[in-house]
């Protein structure tokens, strides 16, 4: 087959072509159990009725105005987003990136108004933020930045869990505006830091006046047994970025913010041609009613435990294991080697999953995965973890 696409994606050899629940079919009519869910967006599982539904119906009626006029569906959105965050305003967007350079933008704005010529954003070691040029610049990785040089200026970059690093550079620099975090780093294999973490990144950023962003891109929507991980530790963020799991598929982002953030733009300082069009916004409504009325945060919590509880009995003294680590369903298997043909033997044995960082499982199922899909992910990738040498 010829190939016209751009370079950038290392594929399996493998097309899916329905879905269902947690279920993928591939062309040859194979079935794989989906633990990764399009890297964290199909939380409410494929073909969803009620979200096909919805999406069917909205495009017969409305699909995109521009924000020309008032979408009063972008409208309820932002509402939904407000009562789930305890926030003030929304910018919707198409994607996570787009999310976190809404963030950014505001960070800016907000510098700016306070007279700094240069302001920065304190950002982490290994984050991940996105791939366009602001959002590459703020992520942690060297390997996703090689290349792209010059890079975006503005961000400061200290070591992910550590809040003396970021109170050190509250002493020493005074252009910085906010801090751009993941509660949980994602592409990062799975990193949770200490209790109390984000809380003293709380406290530092009220000390010195600087914004708190979570980037809660992965980590949101329901995803850790919350509505974003954040709240977790009972903590206010000035901004918040979420996307993958919003419309359950279809591309959509947004930036929650508050306080000053919340009132940055004015007319004309920010926009998107296809942001927060009816269609998005509608089909991102349904998905966050449907996990209210489900109470997915509860069974993401419960699935999650369980499936470590049965990780940590199964690998728990296997000798290249490093660590298991996960909240909710958001789980990480760090193994001291590099796993990455496990992918393929996973997809093999029906399970299709994630390495990240060359040597850590990444499980993102479908929130509502049932008792059993989730024995046979964890019994496979035992079997498979098992069977390295
Ligand atoms: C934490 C985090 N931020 C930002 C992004 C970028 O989102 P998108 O790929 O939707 O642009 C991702 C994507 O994986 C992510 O995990």
């Amino acid at each position: 087959m010829t190939n016209h696409l751009m370079n950038t994606y290392a594929a399996l050899p493998v097309a899916f072509e329905r879905g269902e629940g947690a279920w993928l079919w591939d062309e040859q009519g194979n079935r794989y159990l989906d633990a990764i869910s399009g890297l964290g967006v199909c939380a409410l599982g494929h073909a969803h009725p009620e979200v096909t539904r919805v999406l069917c119906e909205q495009a017969g009626t409305l699909i995109h105005t521009a924000n020309l006029a008032r979408i009063p569906w972008q409208e309820k959105l932002a509402e939904a987003l407000v009562g789930i965050t305890g926030m003030e305003r929304v910018f919707v967007a198409n994607s996570g990136t787009e999310a976190i350079e809404c963030a950014l933008k505001i960070a800016r704005i907000i510098g700016h108004e306070r007279g700094f010529k240069s302001p920065g954003v304190i950002v982490m070691e290994s984050s991940f933020h996105g791939r366009s040029l602001a959002a590459l610049s703020a992520t942690g990785s060297r390997k996703a930045q090689a290349g792209f040089e010059p890079l975006v200026s503005g961000f400061v970059r200290v070591p992910f869990g550590d809040a003396g690093a970021v109170q050190k550079i509250a002493q020493t620099s005074n252009e910085v505006v906010a801090v751009l975090v993941e509660p949980i780093q994602g592409e990062a294999g799975i990193r949770i830091p200490e209790p109390g973490y984000l809380a003293a990144l709380r406290a530092i950023c009220d000390q010195q006046g600087w914004l708190l962003i979570f980037d809660e891109i992965q980590s949101g929507l329901c995803r850790t047994g919350k509505w974003y991980a954040h709240q977790h530790e009972n903590i206010q963020a000035d901004i918040v970025t979420t996307a993958k799991a919003l419309a359950n598929g279809f591309p959509i982002g947004a930036t929650v913010a508050s306080g000053a953030a919340a009132d940055a733009f004015s007319p004309g300082r920010h926009g998107s041609t296809f942001g927060g069009n009816p269609l998005a916004c509608r089909t991102a409504c349904t998905v966050l009613d449907i996990m209210k009325s489900e109470d997915l945060n509860s069974r993401a919590e419960k699935t999650g435990e369980r499936m470590i509880a049965a990780f940590s009995s199964r690998l728990g003294t296997h000798p290249l294991l490093k660590e298991i680590r996960g909240r909710g369903l958001m789980l990480g298997i760090e193994l001291d080697r590099d796993v990455n043909a496990l992918k393929t033997d996973a997809l093999a044995n029906g399970v299709l999953l994630n390495i990240t960082r060359n040597s850590v499982i990444r499980l993102l199922p479908p929130l509502i995965i049932d008792q059993e899909q989730e024995e046979i992910i964890v019994d496979t990738v035992c079997r498979l973890v098992e069977a390295l040498d």
